[in-house]
């Protein structure tokens, strides 16, 4: 079972395990923008059975759960995920994110307990990291703990997205101590790839060239030397598998997951990549937002230790097979945009 399966990870998700043969669960209420054209291309490869229901309804979720009642696994991956949105509406956010993975932990304690549930956290639950020393490069700001950040950072949810993920993150990591549920949380920083329907409030990476290639300009918020380490979503969606196959190994582990100091980049930095592709992009500078980190790297060292995964996409490989997706879909992403 995939949650947020339309999305932009859940598709590919959905994908390569279908390809692996296995049946494939759905929960999406569509509520993104392109997670339709997302669907439709997915069952245009695979059976897919794909449920339209809320998470937030919990009755909804258990109905599903009664309906599908031999699930071996669930990502879980439904979310509000602007930063941005959660300031103007924390309510919804709240609700889809924290009250949201709270139907689902429940419905997999009642219906399926021993079925690994792996969810989708983020960096966001070390909010702004004051206790980490920065440093002004010339094109990017960097971080004094040169390896990144590993999971003993201290939690500090800044923003109602953090806090709404962080509380999830929480739960089921205490899922795993109180129910005895298979959980693992995994605080995953920027993810990248095709099929990412990127808009200015999230996705920023691949909203870049989608604008870029449509000719549109684009707003950098704050200094443009703000770093991500980026991962590639297909490498993502590996360590998905080795977790899966933990099985009843997984006890409420938080794994920080990310493409390390070396897959990392500054926006100035990911500027110069593209006009090395060829794309000439136009941007103006505005304030920093809220919520926004000057800098995360994250430090891989425990998932790479015990799990033996490691991200393997450069982001220049990575960027390249966005171009050429925003490029051959020009038409489809014109569209979204006007909507
Ligand atoms: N993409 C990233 O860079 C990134 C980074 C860190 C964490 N994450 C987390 O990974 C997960 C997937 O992110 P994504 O980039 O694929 O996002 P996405 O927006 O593309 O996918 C989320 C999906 O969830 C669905 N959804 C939203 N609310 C729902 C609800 N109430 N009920 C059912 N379905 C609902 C949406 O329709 C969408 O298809 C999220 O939990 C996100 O917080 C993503």
């Amino acid at each position: 079972m995939i949650t947020g399966g339309a999305g932009f990870i859940g598709c590919h998700t959905a994908s390569y395990f279908a390809k692996k043969g296995h049946e494939i669960v759905i929960i999406d209420n569509l509520s993104r923008k392109g997670s339709l054209d997302n669907l439709n291309w997915l069952k245009k490869q695979h059976p897919i059975t794909h449920y339209k229901t809320n998470i937030q309804d919990e009755k909804a979720v258990e109905d599903v759960f009664r309906k599908e009642n031999t699930i071996g696994a669930v990502i879980h991956l439904a979310a509000q995920v602007a930063v941005t949105t959660s300031v103007s509406n924390p309510r919804d956010d709240f609700d889809i994110n924290a009250l949201g993975t709270l139907n689902m932990l429940q419905a997999v304690r009642h219906f399926c307990p021993q079925a690994p549930f792996i969810n989708a956290s983020t960096n966001k639950v070390y909010g702004l990291l004051h206790n980490v020393k920065i440093l002004e490069g010339l094109k990017r700001y960097e971080i004094e703990k040169k390896g990144g950040i590993n999971e003993s950072e201290p939690l500090d949810f800044h923003s109602p997205y953090g806090c709404s993920k962080g509380s999830a993150d929480q739960y089921v990591i205490d899922y795993a101590r109180i129910y005895d549920l298979k959980t693992v949380s995994v605080r995953q920083s920027c993810i990248y790839g095709e099929r990412q329907f990127g808009v200015e409030d999230q996705g920023w990476l691949a909203w870049f060239i989608i604008a870029t290639v449509l000719g549109r300009k684009i707003s950098i918020y704050g200094d443009g030397k703000q770093v991500r380490d980026v991962l590639y979503v297909q490498d993502l969606v590996e360590l998905y598998e080795k977790l899966i196959e933990q099985g009843s190994n997984l006890n409420g582990k938080a794994y920080n997951v990310g493409g390390g100091l070396k897959f990392s980049l500054s926006l100035l930095e990911f500027i110069d990549i593209l006009k090395d592709q060829g794309l000439e992009i136009s941007y103006t500078f505005g304030d920093w937002r809220p919520g926004d980190q000057k800098v995360f790297v994250s430090d891989n060292t425990k998932v790479i230790r015990e799990l033996g995964w490691e991200p393997k996409t450069a982001p220049v490989q990575g960027i390249q097979t966005i171009v050429s997706w925003v490029k051959q879909n020009k038409d489809l992403l014109k569209s979204f945009m006007a909507d």
